[in-house]
């Protein structure tokens, strides 16, 4: 079997990121499969115009006829699933994208590589792997002083994306079960880093300062989320494509707890520095306090305990080298971020804001 991987989602974010760092490392080739949703952007992948390692392939994974027709040709040793719908704020606004990626999409796509797994040699078969990329949301809210989630934690999803990522975890778990597919499932905290799409705190924090919009803030800002530096994330997906035990579950995180609002301020103090506004204030003046998210859930912290004990895994950023990475990306490419706020996302984000009654323009 050839050394090619089949990923899924890999314009968006996290799957850009993954598809640089694996044809930059010259680990194979990567056909990646994407529908180039809103979130998808062909830019992400600029670097590798010109690289025979990338196969670009624009389709949708509950497309059966494509996929099984890319398996057949490409015939990969691996499948990488990052493909999903995956902002909450937009499940709430329109939860149907969310079941029809996120649930029917991802089986539909097993589907489509349990039919082609099946046609493997014995060996083939055995090396084989599924890999399927979800979130820590699955697990639920946890109030301020539970122990981290683990990947024994039971399911308690409370938004329409966190509920069809759980549902395709299920689907992902009943095919090893039910048919012996060779999946591997990946429960990671927020990631943060270049190519975020900024609708995502982060990127939004950094793009609105820079634009001297209100940076808003939900409730009262004191969620707190775990956050870990994508590449860390992309490492860790390696590190279990390559030792990870078949279906088994791995939970990954950055030992980050942070509030919301420790967040912004953090980002308004670094842009301080590096960018000062040109009255001499603070970024932290455009701080806004908006209406909270309905259902918003409270606290997500992960025990990254297995994949560092069993696999040896654990990040090479902390958090302060991490958002320094990220500042300095932003900063440097802010052509990137208004190729992005020029489309289809800024229609979404007045939308968004209106039905609160707050105007961000
Ligand atoms: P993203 O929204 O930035 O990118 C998703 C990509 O999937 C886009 O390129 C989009 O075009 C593509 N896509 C959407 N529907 C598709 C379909 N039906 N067929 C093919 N392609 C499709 O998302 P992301 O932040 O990069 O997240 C990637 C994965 O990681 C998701 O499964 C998400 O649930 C998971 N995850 C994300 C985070 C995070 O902090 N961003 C944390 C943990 C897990
Ligand atoms: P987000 O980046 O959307 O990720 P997730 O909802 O998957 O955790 O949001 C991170 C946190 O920041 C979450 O608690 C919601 C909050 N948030 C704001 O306070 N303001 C914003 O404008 C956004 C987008 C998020």
């Amino acid at each position: 079997m050839s050394k090619t991987i089949l990923v899924t989602g890999g314009a968006g974010f996290i799957g850009a990121n993954f598809v640089l760092a694996w044809v930059n490392q010259q680990l194979g080739t990567v056909i990646n499969l994407d529908k180039l949703t809103y979130a998808g952007n062909l830019a992400n992948l600029e670097s590798l115009k010109h690289s025979a390692q990338h196969v670009f392939v624009r389709g949708d994974i509950g497309d059966q006829h494509l996929v099984a027709h890319l398996l057949a040709e490409h015939k990969p040793c691996a499948v990488v699933n990052f493909a999903a719908e995956s902002h909450v704020d937009r499940s709430i606004h329109g939860p149907e994208d969310f079941i029809q990626t996120n649930v029917v999409g991802t089986f539909h796509l097993l589907e489509s590589v349990r039919a082609y797994w099946s046609t493997l040699n014995a060996a083939d078969k055995a090396d084989f792997r599924f890999l399927h990329v979800s979130t820590d949301e699955v697990y639920g809210s946890l109030t301020k002083d539970a122990p981290a989630f683990t990947e024994t934690t039971p399911y308690a999803p409370n938004s329409p994306y966190s509920a069809s990522k759980a549902a395709s975890d299920h689907l992902v778990r009943a095919y090893h079960h039910t048919y012996g597919l060779p999946t591997l499932t990946t429960n990671c905290s927020n990631n943060y880093g270049p190519y975020h799409f900024p609708e995502k705190l982060i990127p939004l924090v950094i793009h609105h300062a820079l634009a001297g919009k209100p940076l808003p803030v939900y409730g009262n800002g004191l969620q707190v989320r775990d956050w870990l530096y994508v590449e860390d994330h992309c490492a860790a997906i390696r590190r279990v494509l390559e030792a990870g035990q078949v279906g088994e579950v791995y939970n990954i995180g950055g030992w980050n707890e942070k509030t919301n609002i420790d967040i912004v301020r953090t980002l308004c103090h670094m842009l301080d520095e590096k960018q000062p506004r040109t009255d001499g204030k603070s970024y932290a003046e455009q701080i806004t306090y908006v209406a909270d998210r309905p259902g918003h859930d409270q606290r997500y912290a992960i025990d990254a305990g297995k994949l560092s004990k069993k696999l040896g895994w654990k990040p090479a950023e902390t958090f302060e080298t991490g958002i320094e990475k990220t500042v300095n990306w932003y900063l440097s490419h802010q052509d990137w971020v208004s190729n992005i706020t020029s489309g289809d996302y800024r229609n979404w984000l007045q939308t968004h804001y209106a039905e609160r009654g707050e105007e961000l323009a």
